[in-house]
């Protein structure tokens, strides 16, 4: 581990402080959240984003190679012999003018960045691989999580990989996608399915992780989030160097957008970019915790004295009522989000906004995205939805330069794409209808013909 980095508390007003090698991940003084710190006068940041441009003549070394790590000046807390990569973040920001063209943006100015091109198909990776750092340098030999499937792959993956621990994972029975179950259960992982939602899974792998002494790898492990802050420098990369003006992610127990978020402030106070981009967080409606407290009731970071009183009568709200959440964007399917101080902080520093999308926004949005050329899962698709809303609303200009993060692969969830272009009624319903979609607007249908070649022939010169 490098000295010149520690774990502090992320509010202000406590600012207590943690030796790197601590693992429970709450402050020791007043039990929020941590961050990873820097003591950036005794360390050597970049003395501009170009720098970095060095590294891509250098990619026969692994760390170079690595769409994280070649980044690790701007997040130096491990030791280059602590690192373990498996080649994640080899990902692509691709101008995406027909996708644009849906969302009501002018060519040029739509950008999807696509993490379904990491080892286990998601943005997860980029975390994974720090925390792993971090777990090595603590001796770990177990790590659990919770999850709706695409932390669990990831963290599956990286135990098998590099077999420096055994896999344990949480998650919801029949909550999660079979793309990434199937992930879990062929990596080896330690598969818990728990008779509840991912809610109620996240408290358990707590309590678990406690009492076994288990290495914790969701996002509430503050190592996992400076990894995935080089998402944004990639976004930056992609567009040599130069700042969007919107990032668009969805939202679910947002470690994404508070690692984004560091990864602005961080940037803007060293120098090394003018102004953060706006950020906008994309909840699905059937799971908009944040949505509500953010937009409807005002909760604010305020300098780290967000009204937590807010958040927990909220909560108990929907707890009295027994309220769950509930959207076919099964990724984002999250009530409780534990990074929601630190995305309120995200939200604070780049100017942002929230917005909630239906589960038939987000399956027209990811159909037009396969259309377009790429691919993501349906909790990915929030993004475009949300930016088409953001256009409607006027609030993002057609001629603004947007990202949008596409999270999860393309396969991760087969069912929920086969279903929406199914000409089989069953199943749509089985699979969208029960979640309120009413219709596939983007559908494009299998054609059954007999086993007759003029009947084929006659099928292919009337649809093509
Ligand atoms: N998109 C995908 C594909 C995800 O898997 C997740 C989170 C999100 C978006 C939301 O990101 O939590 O950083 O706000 N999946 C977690 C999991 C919860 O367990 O795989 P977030």
């Amino acid at each position: 581990m490098t000295d010149a980095a520690f774990q502090r508390c992320i509010l202000p007003a406590c600012g207590a402080t943690a030796p790197l090698e601590d693992t429970s991940f709450h402050c020791p003084a007043c039990g929020s959240l941590m961050d990873v710190a820097y003591n950036w006068d005794r360390l050597r940041p970049p003395r501009q984003l170009k720098d970095f441009e060095v590294k891509w003549a250098r990619r026969s070394d692994p760390l170079e190679f690595s769409g994280v790590w070649r980044f690790r000046e701007l997040f130096p807390f491990a030791r280059d012999e602590q690192i373990l990569t498996i080649g994640e973040g080899q990902t692509l920001t691709q101008r995406a003018d027909t996708v644009g063209k849906y969302v009501g943006m002018n060519a040029g100015r739509l950008f999807l960045q696509y993490e379904g091109m990491n080892p286990s198909g998601s943005f997860k990776d980029n975390g994974m691989t720090a925390a792993f750092a971090h777990a090595r340098s603590v001796g770990a030999r177990r790590a659990a999580c919770a999850s709706t499937g695409n932390t669990s792959a990831s963290l599956a993956i990286y135990c098998a990989a590099t077999d420096l621990m055994r896999a344990v994972i949480f998650i919801g029975s029949g909550k999660i996608s079979y793309g990434k179950l199937a992930q879990a259960l062929d990596h080896g992982a330690l598969t818990i399915q728990i008779a509840g939602d991912f809610d109620d899974a996240m408290t358990r792998v707590q309590q678990v992780s406690q009492q076994l002494g288990i290495y914790l790898v969701n996002s509430i492990n503050p190592f996992r989030l400076e990894g995935q802050k080089t998402i944004m420098y990639r976004a930056l990369e992609a567009l040599r160097w130069e700042v969007p003006d919107w990032i668009v992610v969805p939202g679910g127990n947002l470690g994404n957008s508070s690692a984004f978020g560091k990864a602005f402030i961080e940037l803007m106070d060293l120098g090394l970019i003018p102004r953060a981009p706006r950020l906008a967080i994309i909840n699905a409606a059937g799971a908009d915790t944040f949505f509500q407290l953010y937009e409807r009731q005002g909760l604010r970071w305020n300098g780290g004295r967000m009204d937590q009183g807010k958040v927990d009568a909220y909560l108990h709200r929907i707890d009295a009522a027994n309220a769950r959440a509930s959207t076919l964007a099964s990724a984002i399917e999250i009530n409780r989000p534990v990074n929601l101080p630190k995305a309120l902080r995200a939200l604070d520093r780049c100017g942002g906004v929230v917005r909630e999308v239906t589960d038939q926004e987000i399956m027209d949005a990811k159909a037009k995205v396969a259309a377009g050329g790429l691919g993501c899962e349906p909790a990915s698709a929030a993004s475009v939805a949300g930016t088409r809303k953001l256009r409607a609303e006027g609030v993002i200009g057609a001629d603004e330069r947007v990202v949008c993060i596409l999270t999860g692969h393309q396969l991760k969830d087969p069912t929920a794409t086969v279903a929406y272009h199914s000409a089989d009624p069953k199943t749509f319903d089985e699979v969208l209808g029960k979640r309120g979609i009413r219709r596939a607007n983007f559908a494009n249908r299998a054609v059954q013909v007999s086993n007759d070649l003029d009947e084929i022939v006659k099928a292919i010169e009337v649809y093509a």
